[in-house]
Order: structure tokens, then C-alpha cells, then sequence
């Protein structure tokens, strides 16, 4: 058969959206400045969908930063992956400030977040070692367990007992030269809860093993200095790589490690994603760097952004609706019913109240759940945060009455742990 055919009769999981609800329901064109205000199919909606959580996007100081930088160097430059024609005093000098930001001796700077992570942990384990991770993490590091080597185990999303059972199972068979590698998120992108890292890391007295923790959501957002939910949680220390991404709080492209200098010098030299591919454009890499000072210079931005939550789930929660229990800025709301009713929230929020929500039903999460997933970030207003209760509101019955109809009989812990 020709592999062009097959494809057609194959859309893959997420197909059905992609060419039936194309500029839509997936592939929107969100117009404008970013920020809580945009446009949307030719009308001005609140958005609630961007990763933009410090609300810094449109800053004025950055977007000067981002000109005269892209003035003075270009966006080739440095040409090449940094190992051989890529590297730069700037590439060097964020490094350093993301490491003294992290509270960690040494930083890897990353082009992309995804494969970054991916490449690392394909990078850190071998066919003797073990990797350990949670069953709801990140395709990113669910991709890169595809390409380790290491003999596989997972652990029940944030069970702490099922983490111990599967610790035990690779300690029953370790190898003298075998190591561990366990991998979980600091904030889970989809559910907002924290990853349980004080339990986690004190498992380790008992099963040595070094602890990656992706803290994609948390870098900047959580902890008092913003240096994530290790320093949240009161356990930093315990974290043994430390992997944020500019992607969200710095509202950027690129991302980092910190951790050891002895474990950044071997990636330097292993992670493939990094030695293959070109490095990041000096002007993303000075854009960061001034993002970065700017978020250690406002810690009230991220009061701003954790008040915004707040608001926005009491009133969600005065309305009825379930919210996940989230204990980070991402506000997850669950309700039962089929693919049908999650684009008919879409719909209805953005056509009728003005309101960018987006959410997610089978298969990204298990048949008969509706996961709408709002994104608060530091430059929403109060007003911004009424008129989104007023939408939700006005579709409360039509929501609650499908969730009624709807046969599937799914826990909350069920759907979360699928
Ligand atoms: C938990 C998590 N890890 C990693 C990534 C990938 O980061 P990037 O967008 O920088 O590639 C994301 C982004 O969506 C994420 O949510």
C-alpha cells in the first residue's frame, strides 16, 4: 500500500479536530498584541488560553529590548550549534544568571524546551540504568523515555506508594553500575497540581536515585523569588536537574537546566538535540536575559497572577462548577460530557460572551470528561475576571444539564490517572 494512502485513513488521535475544526478549535489565530484582550475570528475576546503568566509579552521595556537587539545582532546570529560555531558571551553570561536564578551551581541553556528534555533524558540514561516517572507526564518526557535505553517503570500519577512499589522492583535487580533516574513535573500542565517533590525526594534515603523535575509551569511562577515549586514546596535542594522553559513565564522561546557543573559538562558534550541543532538567536538569548532580570526585580507580578487565580476559582467554584484542585496558576475545570458539549462550550463562550476558552475531551483525556483549561496570567483585570464568570454563568445550565445526561460514570481520580 502506498504510505501516502494509508495515511489518509489514519488521522491519528488528535485528526478529527485537525481537519474538521481547523482555524477553530485547533489551529486558532489569536490576533493583536499578546495579552488578556485579543482578537478572534474578527472579534475582541478575553483570552484565557496563553501561557503568558507573568503577563509580560507586550512589555513595553521588553518589546524595546527585543528591537534594538534584533537591530544590533540580526536573527542569524550565532550561526552554527554551540559546540561548534553557535556559542556567544550572551549564550554564557544567561546561563550563569539562570543558574544564580535557580539557586543551582551550573545551567545548560536549551533551543526548545520539548526536545531539550527529550534529548536529556535520553542523554543521562543507559541500557544499564532505570528510568522512573509519572504515568500524567508531559509528552515531552513520555518521548524521551521512548528513546532511553534504560529498562522503563511507571508510577501512578503522584502515588507515592506506587512510586516505592516500582523503586523497589528496580532495586530487587540493580546492577552495581546501574543508576536511577526518576522524572516527574514541579506543576502538571493539565491538572495544576504540584508534583508531591518533598516525598519524592525523601524516598530517595531509602532507593538512591537523582531526581529530574520539568517545572515548565512553575520556573517563575511559584516560590517566593519565582524559582519554582521545589522552593514552593520547601525542598529545592532535593532536586537534583532543575528544567524550565522560557515558554511561559518569560513568554519566549528556549529553555535551561541547572544542576550539577559536572553533569552540565557531560551534557554539553551528549544531549543531541543540542549538538546537532543551531543554537538560539543572540537576540532571543539578550530578550531573555532582560526577561529575566525584570521577573527578579517584580516579585508582584507573580502576587498579581496568584490573586488572579484565586478570583477566578472562587467564582467558578461559587458557580458550581469543579475545579481541579490545583496549587498552581493553572485552572483546570471538569465537567462530564462528550467531545459535543466541549466544542459547544468553545463555541458558545467565544460567539456569544466574547470569552477564548479552550478545552479538551477524548482522547486527550479519558471518554465522557471535559477538561477546560484556563491559563490566569498577572496582566488580567478584575473586569476581565467578571465578565468570564458572567459567560460561565449564562451557560451553566446547558453545561450542567449535558453533564447530567451523560452516561459515563468516571472518578476524578480515574480520569486524572488514565
Ligand atoms: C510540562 C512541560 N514540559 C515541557 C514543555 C515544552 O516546552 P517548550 O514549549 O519550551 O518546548 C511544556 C510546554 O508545553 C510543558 O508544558
Amino acid at each position: 500500500m502506498d504510505l501516502f494512502n494509508k495515511l489518509e485513513g489514519r488521522p491519528g488521535p488528535l485528526g478529527e479536530f485537525t481537519s474538521n475544526g481547523y482555524g477553530y478549535y485547533t489551529f486558532p489565530k489569536l490576533e493583536g498584541p499578546i495579552g488578556p484582550e485579543m482578537r478572534f475570528n474578527g472579534k475582541n475576546v478575553v483570552v484565557w488560553s496563553v501561557n503568558d503568566y507573568l503577563g509580560i509579552a507586550s512589555n513595553p521595556e521588553i518589546r524595546k529590548v527585543d528591537v534594538e537587539a534584533a537591530e544590533k545582532y540580526g536573527f542569524s546570529a550565532p550561526m552554527g550549534a554551540r559546540l561548534m560555531t553557535g556559542n556567544s558571551d550572551e549564550h554564557e553570561a544567561l546561563e550563569r544568571e539562570l543558574a544564580e536564578f535557580e539557586h543551582k551551581p551550573d545551567a545548560l541553556l536549551l533551543n526548545y524546551g520539548y526536545q531539550g528534555i527529550m534529548s536529556i533524558i535520553h542523554a543521562l540514561v543507559d541500557r544499564n540504568d532505570y528510568l522512573v516517572y509519572d504515568s500524567l507526564s508531559h509528552a515531552c518526557i513520555v518521548d524521551g523515555k521512548q528513546l532511553a535505553m534504560a529498562e522503563k517503570f511507571v508510577y501512578q500519577h503522584n502515588d507515592m506508594e506506587s512510586l516505592e512499589k516500582q523503586l523497589e522492583r528496580v532495586y530487587r535487580n540493580k546492577k552495581e553500575n546501574s543508576g536511577v533516574l526518576v522524572v516527574t513535573e514541579g506543576v502538571f500542565g493539565m491538572t495544576g497540581d504540584l508534583g508531591k517533590l518533598n516525598e519524592i525526594i525523601a524516598l530517595k534515603e531509602k532507593y538512591p536515585f537523582r531526581l529530574l523535575v520539568d517545572d515548565a509551569h512553575g520556573f517563575g511562577t511559584l516560590g517566593e523569588d519565582g524559582s519554582g515549586a521545589g522552593t514552593q514546596l520547601g525542598c529545592h535542594d532535593g532536586i537534583d536537574i532543575y528544567f524550565g522553559t522560557f515558554a511561559k513565564a518569560l513568554a519566549l522561546i528556549g529553555a535551561f537546566v541547572a544542576t550539577e557543573p559536572r553533569v552540565v559538562e557531560f551534557m554539553r558534550a551528549n544531549v543531541r538535540s543540542q549538538i546537532f541543532a543551531k543554537s538560539l538567536p543572540l537576540p532571543i538569548v539578550v530578550s531573555a536575559r532582560e526577561r529575566l532580570r525584570l521577573v527578579k526585580e517584580n516579585p508582584q507580578w507573580r502576587d498579581k497572577l496568584r490573586e488572579n487565580a484565586l478570583n477566578l476559582r472562587k467564582g467558578l467554584r461559587e458557580l458550581g462548577y469543579h475545579v481541579l484542585p490545583s496549587e498552581s496558576p493553572v485552572t483546570p475545570v471538569m465537567t462530564k460530557g462528550s467531545t459535543d458539549l466541549c466544542t459547544k462550550i468553545m463555541r458558545t463562550m467565544r460567539e456569544e460572551h466574547g470569552i477564548f476558552v479552550s478545552g479538551v475531551a477524548y482522547p486527550v483525556v479519558p471518554k465522557g470528561i471535559v477538561l477546560l483549561r484556563l491559563i490566569p496570567t498577572a496582566a488580567h483585570t478584575d473586569e476581565h475576571i467578571r465578565r468570564t464568570l458572567d459567560g460561565f454563568e449564562a451557560i451553566r445550565d446547558m453545561v450542567f444539564s449535558e453533564a447530567e445526561k451523560n452516561q459515563e460514570r468516571l472518578s476524578l481520580s480515574e480520569a486524572i490517572d488514565r
